[in-house]
């Protein structure tokens, strides 16, 4: 008789099959049991975590004939299961593995999933697979490292090598999400499925932590005009509003901005939130782009991010950067602000369109700029931001 692990086991190798295919994201898929989509979560996510070295270690066990596709997908879930489960509880997600092997990949192919799950099992196999050094069996660093190749060589070229591979290691840790206490202005550790208060929100610590930094430099929001052009879901212009700021906030996709307007009256602030269309006119003190990015500074959160979105994103994302923030650039008072910000550690993706927007906005200057790598401090997400200002047109 099918087990409801079965089923669960069976949404995981579809979600799992699907982000990679489609280029999806976690988030955007709904398992057929809402009260099971932690236990998915667990094991797509850890899944993608580990992809490549996972799927090095059943390569190496696979040597006569290397198994296709579908079968790689379903032994990279069964071989993190295993991997991950603890003792008393391994041998049993062996064999359910195998049996469900027989309906998902053909009954001749259960020997061969009981094989390799077995060398997945074993003692010395996962404290190899768990160690910071990389065993004979895995063939380049960067599957090691679980990033594509094309993102592990760029970072190595920008950052150099000791710093790419802390990076990858600490992008393998599960992430720490930050709750913002709006009445007292404090970020703190939030634990997955405690309550909030009404004056509560959850965010990403990078998210937060720009929110901060920024506010620092400028002597704080309170009393300024302030727009965010890239809001949702609304995590730095609640922030901003709590602490003062006079905020309107806008987004180009109308759904995500729907989930603005939802966030923003839970937590009972107001905010004027406009239709993007309607929203570049107008003057404001400070104008925040927190951009859309690679995303690399959240993968402990969102691990899918380094196998769904390669190089040539990267290159089209800057154009879509460069363009936010130079029509966002439009609606800053003279002598306001102007923020660049993105959750990603890569050079084009922040220094590069900095000085490219400058470049052709000598009426900018960058007073200051923030680099935070998620490997710099515990829980950490990583992030770039820019503080410019702009100069008054009297003074030219
Ligand atoms: C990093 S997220 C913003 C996160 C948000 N600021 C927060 O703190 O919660 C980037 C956002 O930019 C939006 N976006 C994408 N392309 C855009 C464009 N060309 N113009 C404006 N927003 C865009 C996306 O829909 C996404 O919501």
């Amino acid at each position: 008789m099918e087990s409801r692990y079965d089923s669960l086991r069976r949404d995981a190798i579809r979600i799992y099959g699907s982000i990679l295919k489609d280029q999806q994201i976690f988030d955007s898929f709904s398992p057929v049991e809402p009260d099971s989509r932690g236990w998915i979560q667990e094991i797509v996510l850890g899944s993608l975590r580990y992809r490549t070295r996972i799927e090095s270690l059943i390569r190496f066990y696979s040597k006569k004939q290397p198994p296709k596709l579908k079968a790689i997908q379903f032994l990279t879930l069964a071989g993190y299961q295993v991997l991950t489960a603890k003792e008393e509880h391994r041998a049993k997600a062996v064999s359910q593995w195998v049996e469900l092997s027989k309906s998902e990949l053909g009954k001749n192919q259960s020997g061969f999933v009981n094989f390799q799950l077995r060398r997945f099992a074993d003692e010395k196999v996962r404290a190899d697979f768990f160690s910071d050094e990389k065993p004979d069996w895995s063939e380049s660093e960067f599957e090691w490292y679980c990033l594509p190749k094309w993102a592990y060589e760029k970072l190595k070229k920008e950052q150099g090598e000791a710093w790419v591979r802390d990076f990858a290691l600490s992008s393998l840790e599960k992430p720490t999400t930050w709750k913002r206490n709006l009445a007292k202005v404090e970020s703190s550790l939030y634990t997955a499925g405690s309550e909030l208060a009404d004056n509560e929100i959850i965010q990403g610590i990078s998210s937060q932590k720009s929110v901060d930094l920024v506010s620092q430099s400028i002597d704080g929001y309170s009393g300024k005009t302030i727009i965010d052009v890239c809001a949702a879901p609304g995590g730095k212009a609640i922030a901003m509003a709590a602490l003062g700021g006079n905020v309107t906030a806008t987004d180009q996709n109308q759904r995500r901005l729907e989930r603005v307007l939802e966030n923003v009256n839970r937590v009972n602030l107001s905010i004027n939130v406009k239709p993007f269309d309607e929203a570049f006119t107008g003057e404001y003190e400070l104008v925040w782009v927190d951009a859309p990015c690679m995303a690399f500074g959240t993968l402990r959160k969102n691990p899918e991010a380094k196998w769904i979105r390669g190089e040539a994103k990267l290159n089209e994302l800057f154009e879509v950067q460069i363009g936010i923030l130079n029509r966002a650039s439009g609606l800053c008072t003279d002598n306001g602000h102007l923020v660049y910000t993105v959750c990603s550690p890569f050079q084009l993706e922040g220094g590069t369109v900095v000085e490219h927007f400058l470049e052709n906005h000598p009426d900018f200057k960058l007073d200051k700029k923030w680099r935070v790598a998620l490997n710099e401090y515990e829980g950490a997400e990583g992030f770039q931001g820019f503080l410019l200002s702009k100069s008054s047109s009297n003074s030219s």
